[in-house]
């Protein structure tokens, strides 16, 4: 395994593995990796098999965090990343820099963005407005740079995951894009490389998203009817305010591939929610 930092280094790599036909697994994640980002490796080498190439990228994109966001905290620790990759069966890191993912020479400033308009207005478009906009330009370069003939995302960014999906359609480029499974910690907390900044009690209180997601799968399977979005979601805040540390932030139901406000819920119909605990924001999803 080995760690390339040079943007040029690795398109060269990826053209070379692209001529002699060999298939390109790719995991871009922002650092601070944990069991959920090895799963995603797992999958990608599943995809390549064992002569195709894995390729992890490590960058933490400033353009998908808010002004008031953490990006300069954002947890970084490429050794400790290094060493997962490596037991994982990761074969290259890609480890660009600011400076070269978004340059600006005298001159000339990077001005070049991706938006998609439809799937991420709402949720987390709705909470952090230029988010999407800085993850679809982002995962755009990535994707020019590594050349993947398969990309892995995670479930829990399932708007994320979505957006993506289209772009690919939209954009036509030449790759499948999997949405692997979210990885849970025992306690059905998502796991989330923010999970980090929680002090002890936030910890404890963080599984109310679960609880919450729990909540709403019970009344669904309980119910013959479908059930009314605004009762579900009254009920579910009340049980999120039971802690105390935590902060909602929104409680969508939704059609999953169309990310459409569902007004009535029955099986089938996606979850997502966001809370805060203290500054540290969680999401959360899944299928009732
Ligand atoms: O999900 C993430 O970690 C990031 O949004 C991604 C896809 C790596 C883009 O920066």
């Amino acid at each position: 395994m080995r760690t390339v930092k040079s943007i040029a280094a690795m398109q060269r790599l990826a053209l070379k593995w692209k001529r002699s036909g060999v298939k390109i697994g790719f995991v871009p994640t922002m650092g601070y990796l944990h069991a959920g980002h090895i799963s995603l490796v797992t999958e990608a080498r599943k995809r390549v098999g064992p002569k195709g190439k894995v390729v992890l990228s490590i960058y933490v994109n400033p353009t998908q965090f808010g002004p008031k966001e953490d990006f300069s905290k954002y947890p970084r620790d490429l050794q400790r990343d290094t060493t997962l990759c490596h037991a994982g069966g990761v074969d290259i890191i890609f480890a660009p820099t600011d400076t070269d993912m978004y340059p600006r020479p005298e001159g000339y400033a990077y001005s070049t963005y991706v938006l998609e308009e439809t799937l991420s207005q709402a949720m987390e478009g709705a909470s952090r407005p230029t988010h999407f906009r800085g993850v679809t330009t982002i995962v755009s370069k990535l994707f020019n740079i590594v050349l993947p003939d398969v990309a892995i995302f995670g479930a829990k960014d399932w708007q994320q995951a979505t957006i993506i999906q289209r772009m690919v359609r939209d954009l036509n480029f030449p790759l499948k894009i999997v949405v692997a499974q979210t990885h849970r910690e025992a306690d059905g907390l998502a796991m989330s490389s923010r999970n980090k900044y929680l002090n002890p009690e936030e910890r404890t209180q963080a599984t109310i998203l679960w609880r919450a997601i729990q909540t709403a799968k019970a009344e669904v399977k309980a119910s013959k009817a479908p059930l009314a979005a605004a009762r579900l979601k009254q009920k579910l805040a009340k049980l999120i305010a039971s802690q105390p540390a935590a902060r909602l932030d929104y409680i969508e139901f939704f059609v999953p591939d169309a990310l459409t406000t569902a007004t009535k819920i029955s099986r089938g119909t996606h979850m997502a929610l966001a809370v805060f605990f203290g500054n540290t924001r969680l999401i959360d999803n899944a299928r009732l």
